[in-house]
């Protein structure tokens, strides 16, 4: 089994890519350009690219390829029709509840192969054939995050969700967008909308504005660690 070289294939297609002034992350304007080799197991890809705020607005199309993605951070963010995939992965630290836990969503013609060497709690095979219970699951997390997928029926389902998203991000992008205090460099194409990335125009204002916004209440505006300047509200 042969796994795609992430890193060759991101370099192969470099003339197609958006890069995130944030973060130097890229993500692909069109995917008919992607320079692919077919005789790969599955083709991985992150669908929402938290940190650099670049997001896939819908899912690649990649004919006869199995696709594997990383939907941590944007799972149950908008609609995604899971046939399209072998297997989605999310820690539930994002979008479904506490850290501890990870939902996996595996084709099922694709479940029995494991590498003889593989560790138990990754075999799939053995997961499904217990009930996702081979060792004694996380059950408070697995019991909170029940809670959040039936706060989500609540809201009214996931197109719901989508819409409130979306009407949350419009309307801080306008805000950033806006001359000239903030900014955010993300081509608004692939831009996410679970965590807004957002610089201030004059970056020596950072710590004064990051002082009067804890005062107001908005705390842990910091960018992650690996940016240092970029500030991130939920
Ligand atoms: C898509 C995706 N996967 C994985 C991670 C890693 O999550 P953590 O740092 O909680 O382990 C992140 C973090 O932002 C993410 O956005």
């Amino acid at each position: 089994m042969t796994d795609i070289n992430a890193y060759d294939f991101l370099l192969q297609a470099a003339s197609q890519y958006y890069i995130s002034a944030l973060l130097r992350y890229i993500i692909y304007k069109n995917t008919s350009d992607w320079n692919i080799d077919l005789d790969v197991a599955y083709l991985h890809y992150t669908a929402n690219e938290t940190i650099g705020g670049v997001e896939f607005q819908s899912v690649p199309e990649v004919e006869n390829l199995t696709l594997v993605a990383d939907m941590s951070s944007n799972i149950l963010s908008r609609p995604v029709d899971v046939s399209q995939f072998g297997v989605i992965y999310a820690g539930a630290q994002k979008n479904l509840g506490p850290a501890g836990i990870t939902i996996v969503i595996v084709r099922e013609d694709l479940i029995g192969h494991a590498h003889p060497f593989t560790p138990s709690i990754l075999n799939y095979k053995l997961q499904a054939d217990n009930g996702s219970m081979l060792n004694t699951p996380p059950a408070y997390n697995w019991y909170l995050l029940g809670l959040v997928l039936e706060w989500i029926k609540e809201q009214g389902g996931i197109s719901a969700i989508e819409a409130r998203n979306s009407r949350k991000a419009d309307k801080l992008y306008a805000a950033i967008d806006a001359p000239t205090f903030y900014s955010n460099p993300v081509d608004p194409s692939v831009r996410l909308r679970m965590n807004v990335p957002f610089l201030l125009a004059k970056t020596e204002l950072e710590k004064d504005f990051l002082a009067q916004a804890k005062w107001h209440g908005l705390v842990n505006l910091e960018g992650h660690r690996s940016v240092g300047t970029a500030c991130q509200p939920l």
